[in-house]
Formats: C-alpha cells, structure tokens, sequence
C-alpha cells in the first residue's frame, strides 16, 4: 500500500514538475532563460530571508548596519553582494526571455495568457527592486525614493494626500522605511506565486520553438536533455555572476549609495539602476510631470497588451518573416537608446533624442508592429507563408532528415525542411 501511495505521489510530483513536460526539439539556448530567471527568484528569495535576519529599518541605525553587515558578519559581504547583484543578473535574464519571446513571437495567441503573467511578474519585479534599493538608505535610496513617490503628488486633487499616506507622514523617513522593507519582503512570494501560474499556463498551452509554429511531433522530454542543459546555462551565467560578485560587487550599483541619505543634499545626478533607466527615460522624456507618469504607464500597457496589437501570424518567428525580424532589432536598439539616455544629463542633445526614442517606442506598438502584422497577412502574405509552403513541396521535401545529402543543403534550409516535415503548418 505504500509503495502504491509513494509511487503515484512520485508520478504526481514528476507531473508538476515538469519531468514529463514535452518540450519542442528545436529549443536554442534562447530557451534557458525562463530556467535562469528561476534561479535568480529563487536566489534573491533565499539571500533576502538570510539578509532579513541582520537588517533593521530604523534611519538611526540602518546605514551603519549595512556596513557591518560587509565588515563584521561572517560572510556578509557575501551574501549583501549575491543579493544586490543577483537583482541586476535577475533583471538581465528576465529581459533577454522578454526579448526572446518578442523575436520568436511567443507572446502571441495562444501564449497570450502567458505572456501577461509574465509582464505582471516584470511589474511586480520592478516594484520590490525600487523599495529593496530604498532599504540601505544612501543617498541615491533616498532620493531615488523622492523622485519617484514625489510623482503620486502629481496627480490631481487627491495626489499629495495619497503621497502622505504612503510616505506615513510630510516626509520620507522612519515609517516610510518600515513599510517598504515589509513590501519587499512580501512582494518576491507574491512574484512566486504567480510564477508558479506562469508554469501552469507555459504546460497548458506547450513551448513556442525557433521556427515558431506548432508542434506537431517532433517532441522531446524535458528531463533529461532540456533539464542537463539548463543546468549548465547556469553554471555559465553563474561563472560571469561570481566575477561581480568577488571582484566588482559596486560595479554596478551608485558610488553616492556610499554617502548616508540626507535630506538636505540632492545629489548631481539621480540616476535609478541600470534596468529602470528605458523606464526612467520615457518618464523625463517630458517636461510635464503628470504626462510623464501617463507615458510610463502607457509603455507598460504597452507589453501587456502586446499579444492583441501584434496579433500573430501562423507563423509567428522570425525565422520566416524578414521584415519583422528587421524591426524587432531596430526595437531593441531603441530600448537600448533609451537606456542609454536615461542614464544621461536632461541636456540638449539628450532630451531630445529621448523624446525620439520614446515616440519611436510607441510607433512600433501602435503602428509598426501591427502594420507590419496586417502587411503580412493580406500583401506580403505571398511571399512569407508561399516561401515557407515551397519548402514543403520541394523535391527532396520527401527525404527524411537521416537520409539527406548534407552537401546538397546549406543547415538553416535542411533544419527549416526538416522541422516543416515535422511541424503543424
Ligand atoms: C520570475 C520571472 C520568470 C520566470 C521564473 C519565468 C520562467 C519561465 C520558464 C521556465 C519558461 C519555459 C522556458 C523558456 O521558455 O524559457 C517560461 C516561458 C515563457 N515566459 Fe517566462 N518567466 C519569468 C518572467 C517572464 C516575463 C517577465 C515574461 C514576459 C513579459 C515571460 C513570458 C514567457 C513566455 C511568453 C514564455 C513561453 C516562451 C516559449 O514557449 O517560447 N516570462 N518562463
């Protein structure tokens, strides 16, 4: 009875964890970044847990912590470093599986689902990594604090009355620290939580591949090939994570997080961490502070709504439509203009070119990738679903992979023949 009991729980915990998950054969390593983005949650789970128990949000003590939290705690240092860095890699893979899925369409029907589960993590992400940069209280926490909770004032008639409620008083201080540690200790299980849906609809509606279309049967077990692989990703990233880790734990923070918060001194520059800055952009892109807060929430509706703007083809990679692999690049380089501007001084030429990549971001959303979408469907349609059918009935359309004259084939066109063989057109 207990080995019957045992067994079928062992089948049950194979089922939900995904050892019997049937993953596409044609995975790149573009598909270990949702396995790396894990880790990273998991990671910054644990670390804040150890962490917690040596922090205290009181303004009289808490910078003086921070600090014998890295000189008088045995490995302290350690943990603060894995901790802070792993918010900066966390945020890294996070956006590379955003990119991924934008370059092989797997935010489109039927991942649509999953794919606002997803922006809902982002946004969650966003928020515990901006009251977790407040809790060492240097000078960029707090006025990174002040900037961005100064923007709920702008909201008209009930907007400083929501600011004070939030601050829990006329300024940033003790209270405001206390609640901010407590959502950030709360948030990352909220951001569990929903990760765990996030599996539930990725093995309810199967893995988008490289060629992005169906599936038909040419599938493998997730363990244990996909599993041994996504194990080593993470060795490698780690390889690059421990670099900052022991030798450039600051690198990617702010040299004024040194100096303990004063109200009274603004620093030069407020700058946010790097992975708010195409955010930050959009936001000082306008002299308007209220339009400036719209555009911000605009950009994110943006993402979620992104699966109904670009509507998807049935054939959704990039793979077989090259115009959409041109402007998914030239999006990408305009969120990195925008980065690349946040970071900057408000001074002629940046503002105006932050202006322009802002307006550019949301001319892809409103018109490039949905014009691009209907040109594909009605005009362009010929060449891109045509180009991908000619592969079909080509002559050597009948030969299997195993029997191919390898001479004959460049290996992009036999892996296209091969998987179009294999995959639901
Ligand atoms: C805590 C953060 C996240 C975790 C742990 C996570 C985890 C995963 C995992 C393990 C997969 C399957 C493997 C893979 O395709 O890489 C996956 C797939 C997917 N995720 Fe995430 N993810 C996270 C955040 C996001 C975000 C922010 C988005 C988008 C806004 C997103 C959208 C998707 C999509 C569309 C797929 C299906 C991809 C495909 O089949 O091609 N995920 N996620």
């Amino acid at each position: 009875m207990i080995r019957i009991w045992s067994r079928s729980l062992l089948n049950y915990l194979m089922k939900i964890t995904g050892v019997y998950y049937k993953s596409p054969a044609n995975f790149s390593y573009w598909w270990n970044f949702g396995f790396l983005s894990l880790y990273f949650l998991i990671s910054q789970i644990l670390t804040g847990i150890f962490l917690a128990m040596f922090y205290s949000a009181d303004v009289g003590v808490v910078f003086g912590m921070v600090i014998d939290l890295n000189s008088e705690i045995y490995y302290g240092w350690w943990l603060r470093n894995i901790h802070a860095n792993g918010a900066s890699f966390f945020f890294m893979v996070v956006y590379l599986h955003m990119a991924r899925g934008i370059y092989y369409g797997s935010f489109t029907f039927p991942r649509h689902v999953l794919w606002i589960s997803g922006a809902l993590i982002w946004v969650l992400m966003i928020a515990t990594a901006f009251l977790g940069y407040v809790l060492p209280w240097g000078q960029m926490s707090f006025w990174g604090a002040m900037v961005i909770t100064s923007l709920i004032g702008a909201i008209p008639g009930i907007g400083s009355d929501l600011l004070f409620l939030l601050w829990g008083g006329f300024a940033i201080d003790d209270v405001t620290l206390h609640r901010f540690y407590s959502l950030h200790f709360t948030l990352p299980f909220v951001i569990l939580a929903i990760t765990v849906i996030h599996f539930a609809l990725l093995h309810e509606f199967g893995s988008n591949n490289g060629l992005g279309v169906n599936v038909k049967n040419d599938f493998i077990p997730f363990v244990p090939y996909y599993g041994v692989k996504d194990v080593f990703s993470i060795f490698v990233v780690l390889v690059l994570f421990f670099i900052f880790v022991m030798w450039s734990p600051d690198k990617l923070g702010h040299s004024d997080n040194f100096i303990l918060a004063n109200g009274l001194v603004t620093p030069a520059h407020i700058v946010p961490e790097w992975y708010f800055l195409p955010l930050y952009a959009i936001l000082r892109s306008v002299t308007n502070k209220l339009l400036g807060i719209f555009l911000i929430a605009c950009a994110i509706v943006c993402i979620f709504i992104a699966p109904y703007i670009c509507k998807g083809y049935y054939i959704r990679s990039t793979f077989f439509r090259p115009l959409y692999c041109v402007a998914v690049w030239f999006f990408y380089f305009d969120c990195w203009l925008l980065a690349w501007i946040g970071g900057l001084p408000i001074i002629s030429p940046y503002n105006h070119l932050g202006l322009f990549a802002t307006v550019l971001y949301f001319v892809y959303f409103i018109i490039i990738f949905p014009g691009l979408n209907f040109f594909e469907k009605s005009i362009y349609s010929n060449y891109v679903y045509k180009n991908f059918i000619d592969n079909v009935k080509s002559p050597t359309a009948g030969v299997r992979v195993s029997g191919i004259d390898l001479s004959e084939f460049t290996f992009k066109a036999q892996s296209k023949f091969y998987y179009i063989k294999n995959f639901n057109v």
